[in-house]
């Protein structure tokens, strides 16, 4: 390290120097949006002058990152400040967070360009004479929380902030706002006033969360809080005859829309037909690891191109909070929405995309539906799973969540799941014992990991199933979606039969039942690995016809013909079997833990090792 190439040297001199004149394109910029805020008249003893920084040398008003690089906060609030607010040099400051001006007199519009600060948090510009519109553009500060326009002269109609998920406080009370208000996320609001402004209309569902002490002197609202009832039906205007144009181009979209689908679907049935011919590929398995299955997601899951966004998702604005990984690195909530997306799924929690980015990159995106947590929790949630690290369980890369809308992106697998290795096409390839085995022993370590790590947490997988298992580019196991889900399994609460089991269970609640679900769960795959049979096929219960089969003992029958085939040993997969049988206990607490079951399979491959030793 004592010496350093001259061409180091040389770089490092370019970019200190374009970091230098950036700095003073920033310098300049504000002195000019001063000027304007000031009438040209800038007090002298503030230091906003061109001869000193705005960071180091302590602007009035001014404050900056610990750095002192980037210029974070612009409070002057009260300082008789009569000029307008010239938005586009003010946003040179790309790092600007909040900008504060409450007090003053200034007076005309707020520019669109405001748009361009679009690191900005917090605005607060009430008591100054602010007029005419809203821009359009405030709705894309994806990152505001605090808006206060209170106790000035705005009028028209709001822009569509809802939009903004992140807002917690929006305060307009004392202009000359007009029309509806829109549907704001109220539960998500700890600040909201409009009162005395010229709102008309019903007000929206506030979900208990605001008062008529919001909504004050505005004739013209209607609804709960407020006394006025609004108008039983709100106009029907009589357009029962006829067709309004809007309806008529509402219809004609429908029916386009239904042409786009058949010609969608016959273009399928084509396409399927000659694949089916074409298809033939069979992966050599001569490792000792499973052979490829097809990763043609033919298990009837239908495959539609879309985009997420298209699904109608209101508040696709907020940011995508993007776990420590390099592969994703820059990835933005946009770029997702924008992306081509295929359906790989669909089931009761939600539905599997994959999405291919910009930059080539394939991911699968996890949209969860109807489930009532919190932003919150759910954020701590997936950052306290992000922090434990099991190499057969995929980490999330990032997620997303508003209110209504909860997304977990993961790394595509190309391999498929283990639910198509086993019940995919058939190419002739076989996944034998062994291998089985084998992904039994590494799905119990990692989920045995997973369970102690997240234990206190009370965080278990809660919908473990063989779909959930990805095979990775090496075909070992990876467990997915860990922790996207609260317990609420269907095989679970089926074979739960008296409904005594049932009540104690939920009353037990959280945790320790949810863990409970996941052996179930882990029961199951080991079934679905012994008999190679679907888990649940228009009303057959597998769970439930293999604890019939065991006890009417014709045990045998229950396994896979391929296993008995092979000559793998039925002494080992009875071992199994028995496994199998007490994690998919109907008693929950009857269930061993999955610490338990991974001493108990490994002890199964440990036999079956040594037989292939011995053996010759
Ligand atoms: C610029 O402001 C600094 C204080 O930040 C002051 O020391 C300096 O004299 C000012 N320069 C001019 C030309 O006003
Ligand atoms: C604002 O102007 C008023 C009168 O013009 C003056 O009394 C007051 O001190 C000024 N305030 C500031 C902070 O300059
Ligand atoms: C507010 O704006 C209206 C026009 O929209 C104007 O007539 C009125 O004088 C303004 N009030 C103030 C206090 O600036
Ligand atoms: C308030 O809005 C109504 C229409 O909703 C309009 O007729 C009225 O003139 C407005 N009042 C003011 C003071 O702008
Ligand atoms: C209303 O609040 C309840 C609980 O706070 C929540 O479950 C529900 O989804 C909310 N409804 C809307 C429309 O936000
Ligand atoms: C909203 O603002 C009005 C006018 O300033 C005020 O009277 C009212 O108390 C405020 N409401 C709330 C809930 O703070």
């Amino acid at each position: 390290m004592d010496r350093i190439p001259i061409w180091v040297l040389f770089i490092l001199l370019i970019f200190l120097h374009i970091t230098n004149s950036e700095e003073e394109d920033v310098t300049l910029s504000l002195i000019k949006f001063l000027g304007q805020l000031s009438n040209n008249q800038i007090d002298p003893s503030w230091g906003w002058n061109l001869t000193s920084d705005p960071c180091a040398g302590k602007w009035k008003g001014v404050t900056c990152n610990a750095r002192l690089i980037s210029v974070k906060k612009i409070i002057l609030d009260g300082l008789n400040l009569t000029g307008t607010l010239d938005a586009s040099s003010l946003c040179n400051a790309k790092s600007l967070g909040v900008l504060s001006l409450n007090d003053n007199s200034i007076n005309e519009e707020i520019p669109e360009e405001i748009a361009n600060c679009k690191q900005l948090t917090h605005i607060y510009v009430s008591g100054n004479q602010f007029s005419g519109n809203l821009p359009d553009s405030l709705s894309r500060l994806n990152n505001l929380k605090r808006l206060d326009i209170s106790n000035n002269n705005f009028s028209g109609e709001l822009p569509d902030l809802p939009r903004i998920s992140g807002l917690i406080s929006f305060l307009a009370q004392n202009n000359q706002l007009n029309g509806e208000i829109p549907q704001f996320d109220f539960s998500n609001l700890v600040q909201f006033n409009v009162s005395f402004n010229n709102f008309s209309g019903p007000i929206p569902d506030l979900n208990g969360s605001f008062t008529r002490n919001s909504f004050l002197g505005n004739p013209e609202l209607c609804g709960k809080p407020l006394p006025s009832s609004c108008p039983q039906s709100p106009p029907p205007k009589k357009r029962s005859k006829g067709l309004s144009s809007k309806q008529i181009v509402m219809y004609l979209g429908y029916i386009l829309l239904g042409l786009v689908f058949i010609i969608f679907i016959a273009f399928r049935l084509i396409k399927r037909n000659k694949t089916k011919v074409s298809k033939g590929t069979v992966v050599d398995g001569s490792s000792n690891k499973t052979s490829t299955a097809s990763t043609e997601n033919k298990s009837g899951a239908s495959r539609s191109e879309f985009s997420i966004a298209s699904t109608g998702s209101a508040a696709a604005s907020s940011s995508l909070v993007v776990l420590s990984s390099p592969v994703v690195n820059g990835l933005r909530f946009e770029d997702l929405l924008k992306a081509p997306a295929e359906l790989l799924g669909r089931s009761r929690h939600g539905s599997l995309y994959k999405v291919m980015i910009e930059d080539g990159m394939t991911l699968v995106v996890k949209r969860i539906k109807d489930w009532a947590i919190s932003s919150e929790y759910f954020k701590s949630r997936m950052q306290k799973i992000n922090q434990v690290k099991h190499p057969n369980v995929l980490p999330a890369l990032a997620f997303y969540c508003s209110r209504q809308e909860k997304l977990v992106v993961y790394e595509y697998q190309p391999n498929g799941s283990l639910h198509m290795l086993l019940h995919g096409t058939q190419n002739g390839q076989t996944f034998e014992w062994d291998s089985r085995l084998s992904v039994a022993v590494s799905i119990a370590e990692a989920l045995s990991f997973m369970h102690q790590e997240l234990h206190e947490d009370g965080i278990a997988h809660g919908n473990l199933k063989s779909s959930n298992i990805l095979m990775n580019e090496n075909m070992d196991p990876c467990i997915s979606e860990y922790g996207l889900m609260v317990v609420d399994n269907q095989n679970y609460i089926s074979l739960t039969k008296g409904s005594d089991l049932k009540s104690k269970d939920q009353n037990e609640g959280g945790a320790y039942s949810t863990f409970k679900v996941d052996i179930y769960g882990y029961g199951v795959i080991l079934l679905e690995l012994l008999t190679g049979k679907l888990v649940q096929n228009n009303g057959f219960d597998l769970a439930r016809w293999v604890h019939t089969a065991v006890r009417e003992e014709w045990t045998v029958e229950v396994f896979d013909k391929a296993l008995i085939s092979e000559g793998a040993s039925q002494e080992r997969m009875v071992n199994l079997l028995q496994v199998a049988l007490k994690c998919t206990n109907p008693s929950p607490e009857a269930r061993p833990s999955i610490t338990e079951v991974a001493v108990m399979i490994n002890t199964i491959k440990e036999a079956e090792e040594g037989s292939i030793v011995s053996e010759p």
